[in-house]
């Protein structure tokens, strides 16, 4: 990147010094918001547009403007372009730029204009497309793990609480519970999509302005719903990047905890998953040893995502309006975010294409820790008209005598378990078992098998529905 030079005099008309060094570094955000080139041509291209239409500037003006802005698009695609950091930010240099192209009708551009709704447009344009990526990615995902949970849908293995066995469930269930955490993640986005998208441009400095400018034309041009009402807010929130933050800091955190769970089920303690070469890494000293690194990652980046959240509520807490220069802290916690987000989202739905669970040991995991103990006491109710309560209780007891007789609660002896309780018959062995344990809830939203095909097959219908609503512009 070009360091000093003249050119950080485009807008000091009224200083004679130039800018001392060090507050050259830090008040330039051109090391990262050049990420928003193509957006800020965009509101640049439709303002221009505007003001001809509004014959504020001249056709022949609006023609130069456009065509050299054009020419920066594809300067800048193609890595031709000369960033400067004395021009600070990406609206300056692109502007400096077109000055240099076209000469006098790029200084009509900003007519009407302020980089503070300027800033507002081209980020909130970003950040938009940030929400459109993260729900294509967040689809994709969804998408893999139906496949998985429809594949599993009778899988049994243990379902936790407290990290202890608690009652045998299908992998199909578990998978699907993230199911429902990612399609909530998919529609938080959604919202907040919904509610971002409103035009910025033409709030100027902070007051609106002077000439017959349209906002509702500039607004639509960028694909914005509509103008936003209110000039001083427009220049001066960014509460849409804090939504974006929030959604994707609760995206991570469902990313994070399937993460932690793949970690265990790779662990050969548990042994429940495995994963390809493709997505382990070796060590270097323990050549036995495959680690779930990108799962670990997925894990260990949550923080950041979280991080960038409190970080731009942080510096937005006590502004007074309008604008203040602190919120050009806005751009690098939310671009962080975006990348750590998206790259976690692919890597997951990497992972869980490549994963293979293994069955028989996850079976053997739940049939541990008299895990069908819930369904003997629901036995005891159904059929014995026992209160729960008193249900729960024998039950118990029939768990302490398995343990001493070091068998599971199948293995009791019904002689063994009528000395228990007098009243019990050979039917309870039906349902002991771990499969016919799951097979028996059947409840709406349970853990049968059929009751997870059923899910599967209305997530899939509902997705589509979902993602056929999305509407991205550019
Ligand atoms: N680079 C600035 C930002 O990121 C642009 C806005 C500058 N506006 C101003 N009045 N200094 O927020």
């Amino acid at each position: 990147m070009q360091e000093t030079n003249d050119k950080g005099m485009l807008i000091r008309g009224r200083f004679t010094q130039r800018l001392a060094r060090v507050m050259e570094r830090i008040n330039a955000s051109i090391g990262f918001d050049q990420k928003m080139a193509m957006q800020d041509i965009a509101g640049s291209l439709a303002h221009a547009e505007m003001l001809a239409g509004q014959h504020i500037i001249s056709a022949e003006d609006f023609a130069a403007i456009r065509g050299g802005l054009e020419q920066i698009r594809e300067e800048i695609s193609e890595g031709h372009f000369e960033f400067s950091v004395a021009l600070e930010d990406i609206h300056m240099n692109i502007e400096s730029r077109l000055n240099e192209l076209i000469g006098a009708p790029a200084g009509r551009l900003h007519t009407a204009r302020s980089r503070n709704d300027q800033v507002a447009t081209s980020f909130r344009l970003w950040v938009r497309d940030a929400h459109d990526r993260a729900l294509e990615l967040i689809k994709e995902l969804i998408g893999e793990l139906l496949e998985l949970a429809e594949r599993n849908s009778s899988t049994i293995m243990p379902g936790f609480t407290h990290l202890q066995s608690a009652q045998p469930i299908t992998f199909g269930h578990h998978l699907m519970a993230y199911v429902e955490m990612f399609g909530r993640d998919y529609t938080r986005l959604r919202d907040s999509r919904a509610r971002m998208n409103e035009s910025p441009l033409g709030a100027a400095a902070l007051a609106g302005t002077s000439f017959p400018i349209d906002r509702a034309f500039s607004a639509k041009a960028l694909g914005f719903a509509k103008p936003m009402h209110n000039s001083m807010d427009a220049v001066s929130d960014r509460d849409f990047a804090i939504e974006y933050l929030a959604a994707a800091s609760l995206a991570m955190t469902h990313l994070s905890r399937l993460a932690e769970e793949i970690v265990l089920w790779m662990s050969p303690q548990f042994r429940f998953v495995q994963l390809s070469d493709a997505w382990t890494t070796g060590s270097s000293i323990m050549p036995q040893k495959r680690n779930p690194d990108a799962a670990e990652l997925i894990r260990g980046k949550t923080g950041r995502v979280t991080g960038s959240l409190l970080g731009l509520l942080t510096v937005m807490k006590a502004l007074p309006l309008t604008f203040s220069k602190d919120m050009q802290e806005d751009k690098e916690h939310t671009f962080d975010a975006a990348e750590t987000l998206e790259l976690c989202l692919e890597a997951m739905t990497g992972m869980i294409g490549d994963l293979t669970p293994v069955p028989e040991r996850m079976l053997a995991a739940a049939g541990t820790s008299h895990a069908t103990a819930t369904d003997l006491a629901d036995w005891l109710t159904r059929e014995l008209g026992m209160p729960f309560r008193e249900a729960h209780h024998v039950t118990g007891r029939l768990v302490r005598l398995a343990d001493e007789l070091n068998c599971s609660l199948d293995g009791l002896p019904l002689k063994a378990m009528r000395e228990v309780h007098s009243q019990i018959t050979e039917a309870v062995y039906t349902v002991l078992s771990v499969e016919s344990s799951v097979k028996s809830r059947n409840s709406l939203g349970g853990t049968s098998p059929e009751q997870v095909r059923g899910e599967v097959a209305r997530w899939r219908a509902h997705l589509q529905l979902l993602t056929s609503q999305v509407n991205p512009v550019y």
